[in-house]
């Protein structure tokens, strides 16, 4: 049977000439010599038509581009310069600095890690949420000099209404509790995995744009909900093969750091600026760090006093320091007792500089961190009890954490730990004949409806089927060819095993008739 190119130029008056010109270039061939056998086609097919190179099917393709892109101004195709040339303008393909396509291999990780957060909350019983990207700009903006606020995608929209870009999820979730109101009952457990938007100086692992995983529990004032929290983390650490001896967490109060600015009679309202400037503590000279204490208001003593205590690594000293009955103490002292008995106690550690840079942690605060120290933090989180009242609600106890996508990955490169992420799909079916594309979409339809994935070759002349079927990992070659389907027969082949048959179409799913089965000799 002649294979045909006419299905694709026989629209386009356009290819006439080409039209004659490839029918006198392309050699007739039969299907096989041996017809009984749908697979050694394509031990045949190749090598016909790389007799004619000059025309291939992608130069037809373009050919066919071009006639449906004709008089629209589009890209022109490869056999006719357009008439009339126009200037194109050149786009630079990389997309902005900072943000990143997602092409299959990318999206495939990125899907696989999701997953991860997707499972693991739903292991520890949290409900998926959501939020808009955009929201308004007055949600991101607090007095406390934040770095995220300087860091703010925002702008005026058409309405004259000012509005941002998410640099992260709690205000947006923060907003849905208050709208609730009390027609959910508490405590709410939530998770959120969304893309969030910084403007910021690209290290290792940051970027302008990057998916954080939220899990945040409302409604439990005690710290039972942090210990939940560090708990899910480690479990979806284990799930990726990350240990404790790669990994910790940095755990503190910012009680710690309320009660020393009581002792010294610093006002609360300047609470959230010094936690500002003392998480600042790794990336400023020391110097730095005291001349901004000084400048909000605190006296040199207490500024002295403060970096001793933040320079406390154990917590028997801080009770030693700050005294027994202190609430710090005791809510720290209950989440390592919490963590010895859900099995996660050598992957936390008390660190008294960890304050974190988000203006409205209250209580206990956690980071992530590499054992290296090549890394910044993996994630962080903490105890915001008071958050809802700046934005006009009643308060409600909160914690969470915020966990993103870019860190992650990094590490896990680090530790060879990265998941071989092939695309699998369970059948790729072709059609050894043009005319036969019917008999061929009418199979994958039956696998489809059985919930197998099938990929369709669309092309009518499949010259690299084998080559594809590699490439996505097909299970079995399903090959229409036309004696067998008149026949009411596919071909098979097993791509693991090389193992070939001819079986019904309506017993695709059975086990291969034995008798059938033969070895194939040719392939692509
Ligand atoms: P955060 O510490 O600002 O906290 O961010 C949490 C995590 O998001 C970081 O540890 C890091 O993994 C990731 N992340 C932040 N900025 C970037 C960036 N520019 N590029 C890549 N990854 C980044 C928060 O956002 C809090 N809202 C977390 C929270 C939820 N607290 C309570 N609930």
């Amino acid at each position: 049977m002649l294979a045909t190119p006419s299905l694709f130029i026989h629209h386009c008056p356009r290819l006439t000439v080409l039209r004659s010109r490839f029918y006198l270039s392309l050699k007739p061939f039969s299907i096989s010599s041996n017809p009984s056998s749908p697979f050694s086609f394509f031990s045949s097919f190749p090598k016909t038509l790389t007799q004619n190179p000059s025309r291939t099917l992608s130069s037809l393709c373009s050919a066919q581009s071009e006639c449906a892109t004709e008089n629209t101004g589009g890209r022109s195709g490869a056999l006719f310069p357009p008439p009339i040339a126009e200037a194109v303008e050149r786009i630079d393909v990389n997309p902005p600095k900072g943000t990143r396509d997602f092409p299959p291999e990318e999206m495939r990780l990125r899907n696989w890690l999701f997953q991860n957060f997707k499972e693991v909350s739903q292991l520890f019983g949290f409900e998926e949420v959501d939020f808009p990207v955009l929201e308004s700009e007055a949600l991101f903006i607090r007095k406390a000099g934040e770095e995220i606020r300087d860091q703010l995608y925002c702008f005026e929209d058409r309405g004259n209404r000012r509005v941002a870009l998410r640099p992260e999820l709690t205000p947006s979730l923060a907003r849905l509790v208050i709208q609730k109101g009390k027609s959910v009952s508490l405590p709410l457990k939530w998770f959120a995995v969304g893309q969030c938007w910084r403007y910021e100086r690209m290290t290792r692992g940051r970027r302008r744009e990057h998916y954080q995983w939220n899990m945040d529990i409302i409604g439990v004032p005690d710290v039972t909900a942090e210990a939940e929290l560090i708990s899910s983390i480690v479990t979806f650490f284990k799930r990726l093969g990350i240990t404790a001896s790669d990994v910790g967490f940095k755990v503190s109060s910012r009680k710690v750091l309320q009660d020393l600015l009581r002792c010294y009679s610093i006002p609360d309202n300047l609470f959230g600026k010094v936690c500002i400037i003392i998480d600042k503590m790794e990336k400023l000279p020391l110097d730095e760090i005291k001349k901004d204490l000084g400048s909000v208001g605190i006296s040199e003593q207490a500024i002295e006093e403060l970096l001793k205590v933040l320079s406390i690594r154990s917590l028997s000293k801080l009770e030693e320091v700050l005294g027994a009955g202190v609430e710090a103490v005791a809510d720290l002292k209950k989440l390592f007792s919490l963590a010895e008995d859900s099995g996660f106690s050598e992957w936390i550690q008390f660190d008294a500089s960890i304050v974190r840079g988000l203006a409205y942690y209250t209580g206990i605060v956690f980071e992530g961190f590499d054992r290296e120290g090549k890394l910044r933090a993996i994630c962080g989180g903490g105890r915001y009890d008071r958050l809802l009242s700046t934005f006009g609600g009643d308060d409600l106890p909160a914690c969470g954490f915020g966990f993103g996508d870019a860190v992650i990955v990094e590490l896990l490169k680090e530790k060879q730990l990265l998941p071989d992420l092939g695309l699998q799909v369970e059948n790729i079916v072709c059609s050894l004949d043009p005319e036969l594309h019917g008999a061929a979409a009418r199979v994958a339809t039956v696998l489809r409806g059985k919930g197998q994935s099938v990929d369709l070759v669309l092309e009518t002349k499949p010259l690299k089927v084998f080559k594809r079927a590699s490439r996505i990992n097909a299970r079995r070659l399903i090959l229409v060819g036309s004696s067998e389907w008149q026949r009411g027969m596919v071909g098979v082949k097993i791509l693991s095993s090389g193992e070939q048959y001819e079986i019904k179409l309506d017993e695709l799913d059975h086990q291969p008739p034995s008798s059938h089965s033969e070895t194939l000799v040719g392939e692509d």
